[in-house]
């Protein structure tokens, strides 16, 4: 029984104040923090300022005291009904989220469980690749690529340790490579190499550094890309730094680097309403690579469901704070994965050491976890995962693999 929620301002990797819950049910505590987004979709939920805090602690502690933590759904719900909007814009998606996972890992611990194991059961046996930023731009570093993050996968590594530690020989090799052509390179909000270069010579300087790596260690590298296209679009036209591209050109320009460069991930690759563009390219290379809608689904059912219906992608990226709920998030997945779509876990630019989507990772069967290479606000997901693995839990198979 939920005795006590309380709420404190504490700080994420931009040094910006973001809000933490604690749930109090019987002996445990449940404790989560929201994270926060740079390049956000216009059809999230709403972040509300942290410094409400005393307003907003008085309505959801009074709403959820006398409530079972494992009532999960009611308690959710309870959380739609106090704040009365579709996209939380009275208590917060950012109050919200860090509620509803406080909540969910108090149950867990209540029962002694680890958090994968309490929302996914006995399905809950496979362990996703970590989706790895390792050169970006965009909102995340002004001045670098256009492309916002150039990400790797490493397909060829047979446990979550290795994979992990082939993601990060990518980020330290490509580190002597720019040295080594006296590029100045520094990192952006998630740790990704951010310098002025052209998004081919990422491309090409990423090859080269997964060259390098499968030299090293036998290990296979794919490349994926955010292109988090919503940022490029002027309401006509994509903007690069040099060219201006239609929709059209936009198509056929992401289809191209799908077959030159191989790639098994793009994110975003157009602006967060063209639900028809997106069909056009997944129909072109979704049979080769994973098609993934961030903004353009924001985690949200609704808008899940009208991509199933025009095949937008094959892919749905899951940010539980786009939402609000783990129950919205779970529907989400749910739905995604009912009709045959991938899942990818994924944090948010502006971070903590929470660890929670770790776990959610886990527990909804994603094919990725997209959640960095360096930096101790993502390396606390990675190291989670290592300790997960610990459990006998084996690698997931990979598509177009
Ligand atoms: P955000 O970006 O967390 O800044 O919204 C991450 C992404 O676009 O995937
Ligand atoms: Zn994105």
């Amino acid at each position: 029984i939920i005795e006590d929620v309380i709420f404190r301002i504490v700080f994420d990797s931009r040094g910006n104040e973001t809000v933490e819950c604690e749930v109090y049910a019987g002996d445990v505590v449940g404790r989560a923090i929201a994270p926060s987004g740079a390049s956000t979709g216009t059809h999230e939920a709403v972040v509300v300022d942290p410094y409400k805090i005393d307003e907003i602690e008085e309505k959801i502690s009074k709403a959820l005291i006398g409530y079972s933590v494992f009532d999960q759904v009611a308690i959710d719900e309870k959380l739609r009904e106090i704040d009365g909007t579709e996209n939380f814009s009275n208590i917060g998606g950012n109050f919200a989220i860090a509620t509803s996972l406080a909540v969910a890992k108090a149950g867990a611990e209540l029962l002694g469980m680890p958090l994968y194991e309490y929302l996914g059961g006995i399905f809950a046996k496979e362990l996703p690749y970590p989706l790895g930023n390792v050169i970006g731009g965009g909102k995340h570093a002004e001045g670098s690529t256009n492309i916002q993050e150039f990400l790797v996968i490493p397909v060829g590594a047979d446990n979550f340790f290795t994979a992990q530690r082939t993601n990060a020989m990518v980020h330290k090799t490509l580190k002597k490579l720019f040295k080594k052509k006296g590029i100045f390179a520094c990192k952006g909000d998630e740790g990704a190499w951010a310098c002025q270069i052209t998004d081919n010579d990422a491309f090409e300087i990423l090859s080269e550094a997964i060259g390098i790596v499968k030299d090293e260690t036998g290990v296979d590298v794919r490349i994926g890309i955010d292109v988090a296209a919503t940022e490029l679009w002027n309401g006509e036209y994509y903007v690069y730094k040099d060219r201006k591209l239609t929709t059209e050109e936009q198509i056929s320009y992401i289809a191209e680097l799908v077959d030159r460069y191989n790639l098994l991930y793009v994110e975003d690759p157009l602006h967060e309403e063209d639900f028809e563009g997106f069909a056009e390219l997944t129909k072109e290379v979704g049979n080769r690579c994973m098609i993934c809608g961030d903004d353009l689904f924001v985690t949200n059912i609704n808008r899940i469901q009208k991509g199933i219906e025009l095949k937008s992608a094959n892919t749905v990226l899951i940010k539980p704070n786009q939402i609000g709920t783990l129950t919205d998030t779970f529907k989400a997945v749910k739905i995604a994965k009912d009709n045959g779509w991938y899942v990818v876990v994924s944090h948010r630019s502006g971070e903590t050491e929470d660890n929670t989507i770790a776990h959610l990772s886990v527990a909804f069967n994603a094919k990725l976890i997209k959640t960095g290479v360096v930096g101790g606000e993502r390396t606390a997901k990675l190291n989670e995962l290592i300790r997960i693995e610990e459990d006998g839990l084996n690698m997931t198979k990979l598509p177009f693999c």
